[in-house]
């Protein structure tokens, strides 16, 4: 007999459209569509036409509506602040209409965009709903970047406000975000108008007369004269928000997500994967910088009428790595989302477990990794203390949600360590070879998704239906191109081996090694460079840059790394962890010139490689390895 799962899955497959109409009941419209799908509509069709909604009204005022407001909306916990506090639905709401009003006063409208560039406080979650109460549509910017790369972001969505803060915390130092903003400003083509500046106590920052407005004290005269702005109808399928990532080149990609199709998808998956019930407490500890931060801190929870945590610290050293598991009891979280780098840094600090012991964890159900492949052996030693499933699932910022889990609320499936499991209703994945035929069980190659995508991934990128296009759907037409590469096993078990392109993922932080490239490249000694993702027991993987210096250059080698080092650190920002740059004479190559990034990465990973048949001169592979060798022994 079938599974719960299989019954599931194969209900999608005979009928998705009916699948899909009835998950959009959990959501409230102002106009019902006739059909659910537009199969010629944009680029590969839409969900949900002609249906009308507005995705804080769903979040928020129709718990309130339903008497649920004196539930708590929001937990945040902030140990690098020393701070908790509690914010129901109704608190939520009078928040968020009064932060609506205070943008709408400014101009802000249907379809404008609204950069937040925030730390994680419960007023980085305010703007972002306020945003969707007017319709407008936000681009969230992670706080761990620098002032070019938001500088790009604001440009390329042509937003005419910012939300930021005074300053974001990390542990032993105080970011100062509003020096970035400024700098970022100053690098906009198209600088944004006004600038809502949320001052938090442990930085003030200095204000630009005209165009910076204190955010506390706008909403504070906005509650005073009882402005509050109402929930503003739009269409299924106009963008929610705009959130980018990095692509195979510098320039990121503006991931555009609808509204309806978006709301539909999470609220199912709150109960189908995460099996969550109204009321109950979900945390995933992310950043509302990232998809997960936009899904599973904010949308999900808030949609599914759950409480969520915004919690700001770290695994460890906040004070300790005891501190995820006295969140999980002190809140009574039923669910945890998190990256397995953080498992790892737990691990680290605390191998035998000592933190978990002295925590009561009996009401904890469920542990859920993504972001970057979960290591076995992290999963069965958070397996062996925690007593609950840890469920590894597979996806991406363009997806917007699990693409392959194990649906906690349908059917808990047997766990296969190395594996996310099976793919959700809506994804139907196939490995593919490099000539597009399908392969055998067990076999390595490109994984793709059936076209159309479901509900809740994106639509295209922002202004670049060429880019999403030729980069997401030309190489194997009728597909959806992850850029992951695994394979699938006889019982139809997902395993994401590698990434077919330059993204790295470093402790959970999806980066671009390209992007690295070009800017290691702009340091006047530089001639030309690779930068490569290498192995990291903590981080899973850390950029290394290996540089060739231009003939002639004199300059102390030292000095040339650190300011390359720097350089980075300055434009990405300190996220990108670029902290190794290797000089050497010369980089490997094929005939034709193509960079062997594969090999390097092979070798400095010590793993076994052959000697492409391209290669151009084989000697230099020798002069990588000596090069990565004195390096390891000087860090010996
Ligand atoms: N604002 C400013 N700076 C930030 C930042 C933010 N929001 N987030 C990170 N940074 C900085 C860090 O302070 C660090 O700076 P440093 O080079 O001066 O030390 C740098 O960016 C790199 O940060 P990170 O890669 O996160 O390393 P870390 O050593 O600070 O922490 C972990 C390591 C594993 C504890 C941490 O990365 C972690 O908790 N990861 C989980 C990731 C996650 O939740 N991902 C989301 C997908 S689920
Ligand atoms: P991001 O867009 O930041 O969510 O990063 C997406 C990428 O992270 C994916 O394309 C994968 O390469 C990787 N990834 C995410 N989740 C997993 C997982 N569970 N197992 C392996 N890789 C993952």
């Amino acid at each position: 007999m079938a599974g719960e799962y299989q019954t599931v899955y194969a209900d999608w497959k005979r009928a998705p459209e009916a699948f899909w109409r009835t998950a959009a009941g959990a959501i409230d419209w102002y106009r019902i569509g006739e059909a659910v799908f537009d199969a010629d509509a944009d680029v590969y069709g839409r969900w949900f036409p002609g249906w009308e909604t507005n995705t804080c009204h769903n979040c928020i005022d129709r718990h309130v509506e339903a008497g649920n407001g004196d539930r708590t909306a929001i937990i945040y916990d902030s140990p690098v602040t020393g701070t908790k506090r509690r914010i129901t639905y109704r608190e939520a709401q009078g928040e968020i209409a009064t932060l609506a009003a205070v943008l709408r006063a400014k101009g802000v409208e249907k379809g404008d965009r609204v950069i937040i560039y925030m730390p994680m406080i419960p007023e980085a979650v305010f703007a972002m709903l306020a945003v969707a109460r007017l319709g407008a549509i936000h681009s969230v910017v992670f706080g761990g970047f620098a002032a070019q790369e938001l500088a790009t972001r604001i440009d390329d969505c042509g937003a005419r406000i910012v939300i930021s803060a005074s300053c974001g915390i990390e542990p032993g130092r105080v970011v100062a975000y509003k020096p970035l903003l400024d700098h970022a400003i100053e690098l906009c083509a198209h600088p944004p108008q006004t600038c809502l500046i949320f001052q938090r106590p442990q930085l003030a920052a200095e204000m630009v007369d005209g165009r910076d407005i204190d955010l506390a004290s706008a909403v504070a005269a906005a509650k005073a004269r009882r402005e509050t702005a109402a929930c503003v109808a739009v269409a299924a399928t106009d963008p929610a928000y705009i959130l980018y990532t990095s692509g195979t080149t510098g320039q990121p990609k503006g991931v555009v997500r609808d509204t309806g199709g978006h709301m539909v998808a999470l609220a199912w998956s709150m109960r189908a994967i995460y099996g969550m019930e109204a009321g109950e407490v979900f945390w995933s500890a992310s950043d509302i910088g990232w998809v997960v931060g936009h899904s599973y801190i904010v949308y999900g929870p808030l949609l599914a009428g759950c409480t969520t945590v915004i919690f700001e610290g770290k695994p460890v050293g906040t004070p300790d790595a005891g501190t995820f598991w006295r969140v999980i009891q002190e809140h009574d979280v039923k669910v945890l989302f998190t990256a397995p780098t953080a498992l790892r840094a737990i691990r680290r600090d605390d191998p035998e477990g000592a933190h978990v012991a002295r925590y009561d964890l009996s009401q904890f159900r469920g542990l859920y990794l993504a972001g970057e492949r979960a290591d076995p052996e992290t999963i069965k030693w958070a397996e062996r203390l925690l007593h609950v499933p840890v469920i590894d699932h597979w996806w991406q910022t363009e997806t917007g949600w699990a693409i392959a889990a194990n649906p906690a609320g349908i059917e808990r499936l047997p766990i296969k360590h190395g594996s996310p499991t099976v793919p959700m209703p809506g994804y139907e994945v196939t490995v593919l070879d490099h000539e597009g035929h399908a392969v055998a069980p067990g076999t390595l190659g490109n994984i793709v998704v059936r076209l159309p995508l479901p509900p809740g991934c994106l639509v295209t990128f922002w202004n670049a239906d060429a880019r999403f296009r030729t980069a997401c759907l030309e190489e194997f037409p009728g597909y959806y191109k992850t850029a992951d590469a695994g394979t699938i096993d006889e019982d139809g078990y997902l395993f994401i081996m590698a990434r077919t392109d330059d993204i790295i993922n470093c402790a959970g932080h999806r980066l671009s090694t390209g992007g690295m490239e070009e800017v290691v490249a702009r340091h006047p000694a530089v001639a030309e460079c690779a930068v490569i993702g290498i192995h990291d027991t903590l981080k899973g993987q850390v950029p290394c840059g290996f540089l060739v210096l231009k003939a002639g250059v004199t300059q102390d080698l030292s000095v040339i790394r650190r300011e390359v080092i720097e350089l980075v650190r300055e434009e990405i920002g300190p996220v990108a962890a670029f902290k190794s740059a290797l000089v050497v004479e010369r980089l490997p190559k094929t005939r034709s010139g193509k960079i062997l990034r594969g090999t390097m990465q092979k070798i400095a990973d010590g793993l076994p490689w052959k000697m492409p048949a391209t290669i151009d001169d084989p000697a230099i592979l020798d002069e990588i390895t000596a090069v990565l060798h004195a390096e390891e022994a000087h860090h010996k």
